[in-house]
């Protein structure tokens, strides 16, 4: 791994409760109930958890984006490299399961998009810019794919071009919210793969949301598992086997106990409501 302390980033959430008005107007519900993170660079942290629980709601809060008409968060801070932060920040960039390229803009315009904004313009000087857009065009295997619209390219090859245009800036803080939900099982382990060459050219702090055990154990430096109704983190453990991760370690003893952990944890929701165990 190549990272420089220059490059080194924090992300902490401290004292996170998050409260949306309810459907029906008579009052609020309490999401996500108290959450206090420290997060650092390198590493990719897998951030799990039911359907519904908040995980969307956190990494949204991680990355500045606000719903509209609602305080985010409700109480609590979101801090980077130690500055209380309040909106989008540069150093932050997000990906979606809906990959979110333009349909009218070709593979190479897609990928170059961010470079027309007036902040990543005054940045980065133009030749430069061209030369990052080509040589991760060329990472995510798209070269052959340069002048093609999104409509020609399969969802991997979508997913592909959102990824080139998040790591184009080279950011410090990358946030995947079920970048790979969508995919077949074949297409979601190619991308994995990708992901994590990727990584280890370019280490950051990567925060993926995932609902998939197996994805958490594939990727992940660090797991943390929310509860629900309202959430707070349930678990958090390191795996400390390298990747990329074998398909023999994925059988083994070490990998089947976190795999039952992860499961007693998620389907433990139910049966424990409002009365959250925490065993970090
Ligand atoms: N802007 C919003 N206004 C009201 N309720 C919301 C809003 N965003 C999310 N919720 C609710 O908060 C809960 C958590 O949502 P979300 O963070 O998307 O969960 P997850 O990503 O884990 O599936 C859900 O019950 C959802 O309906
Ligand atoms: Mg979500």
């Amino acid at each position: 791994m190549t990272a420089t302390d220059a490059t080194q980033v924090s992300l902490d959430l401290r004292d996170i409760v998050q409260e949306y008005p309810q459907r029906d107007g008579t009052g609020t519900v309490r999401v996500i109930d108290g959450i206090s993170l420290h997060l650092e660079r390198p590493g990719i942290v897998m951030l799990l958890g039911p359907s519904g629980c908040g995980k969307s709601t956190l990494l949204h809060m991680m990355g500045g984006v606000r719903p509209i008409g609602t305080k985010t968060p409700t109480q609590g801070e979101v801090l980077i490299d130690g500055v209380p932060c309040h909106g989008a920040h540069d150093d932050v960039v997000m990906v979606f399961q809906r990959y979110a390229n333009r349909p009218d803009l070709s593979v190479r315009e897609n990928v170059a998009f961010p470079f027309r904004l007036k902040c990543w313009r005054e940045r980065v000087p133009k030749a430069e810019a061209e030369q990052r857009v080509d040589a991760m065009i060329d990472a995510v295997g798209l070269g052959g794919h340069r002048n093609h619209l999104p409509s020609q390219l399969s969802g991997g090859q979508n997913q592909r071009v959102a990824l080139a245009r998040a790591l184009v800036l080279r950011p410090r803080i990358l946030l995947m919210d079920e970048p790979f939900g969508a995919l077949d099982a074949q297409t979601r382990a190619e991308m994995q793969t990708l992901l994590v060459q990727l990584y280890e050219q370019n280490p950051c702090l990567i925060v993926f949301v995932t609902h998939d055990v197996t994805e958490a154990l594939t990727l992940g430096d660090r797991v943390l598992v929310m509860s629900t109704a309202p959430a707070k983190i349930a678990d958090d453990f390191a795996i400390l086997e390298p990747r990329p991760r074998s398909s023999a370690w994925q059988r083994s003893t070490e990998a089947v106990r976190l795999e039952e952990r992860i499961l007693d944890q998620l389907h433990a929701k139910s049966s424990r409501r409002g009365s959250v165990t925490v065993s970090i």
